[in-house]
């Protein structure tokens, strides 16, 4: 199980420090199930500091497929191995719908950061217009046909339309994603998409599902410790 926050473009260095300290305590006693927060890039180094020595993980949200180059804003796989982090969302529909990356470039930011000894949390799902003209399978079909299974590639399925919104996937819904993507890669698939304390146990007791990335909810440490504990229970 493992329940992964995923905090966007929030919380700098101080705020990073503040949180980090807290759910270490927060998560002090807490067993079975592996956590990560993924910071933005300015905050991953204070967060591998405070979290060094604890099996809480840093992630990044982002990764690139050059180890170096002419590419203004990205950042590669080993500069982010030398600050300590352990992997890397890849593939996020903010990512695919406000920075226009593609499958392709989502295989091979994958590659590149498994490659470098990162593990990958790569995202897939479809829209609710995909949804609703039943493109579900085709989308997710075609978002997978990148990437193959490995030891540390994990996917998150994050239905477009439940991210940020509220709007959670049914366990009916959720188990069958989970399901259909199992059937054509054989990884661990984490559910994301309004995962919160009040929803948290009922998702993570399905079972296709092996975790959660949660988004708005992992920002405040109280209830992002409160899933994680669901967790680890389930
Ligand atoms: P949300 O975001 O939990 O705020 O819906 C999930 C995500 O974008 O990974």
């Amino acid at each position: 199980m493992l329940i992964a926050g995923n905090w966007k473009m929030y919380k700098g260095q101080a705020e990073t420090a503040e949180f980090c300290i807290e759910l270490k305590r927060s998560l002090a006693d807490v067993e079975a199930v592996d956590v990560a927060v993924c910071p933005p890039f300015p905050s991953l180094a204070v967060g591998v500091q405070i979290l060094a020595g604890t099996d809480i993980a840093v992630a990044a949200q982002n990764v690139h497929w050059e180890e170096e180059g002419a590419f203004t804003g990205e950042v590669s796989a080993p500069m982010l191995r030398e600050l300590g982090v352990y992997g890397a969302i890849v593939g996020h529909s903010e990512r695919r719908q406000l920075f226009g990356e593609t499958d392709e470039g989502v295989g091979r930011r994958t590659r590149a950061a498994l490659d470098a000894g990162l593990s990958v949390i790569a995202c897939v799902g479809e829209t609710e217009e995909e949804r609703e003209r039943r493109e579900t399978e085709d989308v997710l079909r075609r978002q997978l046909s990148v990437l193959e299974a490995e030891d540390n590639l994990v996917i998150a399925y994050e239905p477009v339309w439940a991210i940020g919104t509220g709007k959670t996937a049914t366990p009916e819904i959720a188990e069958e994603a989970h399901e259909f993507i199992k059937g054509l890669l054989d990884v661990p698939v984490l559910y994301g998409g309004s995962v919160k304390p009040e929803n948290a146990e009922e998702l993570l007791s399905l079972p296709a599902v092996d975790g959660a990335l949660v988004g708005g909810a992992s920002l405040d440490v109280e209830s992002f410790a409160s899933i994680c504990l669901s967790a680890s229970r389930s």
